[in-house]
């Protein structure tokens, strides 16, 4: 199927529940190269003047090593029929399994931008910063213990939607 674009002041949803309860891939790479994975935490607001995505990646994720190399990437959403193959994309790693053959959903490549022809909705995202979340940046020092007893502190990257794409 053929997606096309909307204008991202169009769109009309609970921001918290489309990340937090159903989730989104981000999917970085292109033709020759992607890695996917699920994310529900982010952001979707309006920053230096643009619609933008901010998601946070743990620096294990193999995903992160596609996001770091180019300078765009796609945060998608699925139908809760895609819900168990989020899960999938979620607990394994690129670098262990063919997990996107594995998940059964269907890779689209368009310019740099690669998602998925299942997406209901994608976000075409071109980074503008990445900033690395560091101990000392809580305030509620709660969150250090409680979400990083690893210290594998996320990496938080701030991108322009510079595409909405639906079906
Ligand atoms: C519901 C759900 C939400 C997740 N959200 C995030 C997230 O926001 N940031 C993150 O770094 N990992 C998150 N993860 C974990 C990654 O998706 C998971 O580690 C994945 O296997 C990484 O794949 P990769 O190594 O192929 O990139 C989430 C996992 C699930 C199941």
């Amino acid at each position: 199927m053929a997606f096309h674009s909307i204008p991202y002041d169009s769109l009309q949803f609970n921001p918290f529940t489309k990340i937090g309860q159903q989730w989104a891939l981000v999917t970085a790479g292109n033709a020759s190269g992607f890695n996917t994975m699920t994310v529900s935490w982010g952001a979707l607001g309006y920053l230096w003047n643009r619609p933008t995505a901010t998601i946070y990646i743990r620096p294990q994720r193999y995903t992160k090593e596609f996001l770091d190399r180019g300078d765009t990437f796609t945060l998608s959403f699925y139908p809760a029929s895609c819900k168990a193959a989020l899960g999938y994309l979620g607990k394994v790693s690129g670098r262990d399994e063919n997990k996107v053959e594995k998940s059964g959903l269907t890779p689209v490549f368009s310019d740099d931008a690669v998602y998925f022809e299942e997406a209901e909705l994608v976000f075409v995202c071109r980074k503008l910063s990445r900033t690395p979340l560091l101990p000392d940046s809580f305030l509620d020092g709660e969150l250090d213990e409680k979400y990083y007893p690893q210290k594998d502190y996320h990496d938080m990257y701030i991108a322009e939607i510079t595409e909405v794409l639906v079906p």
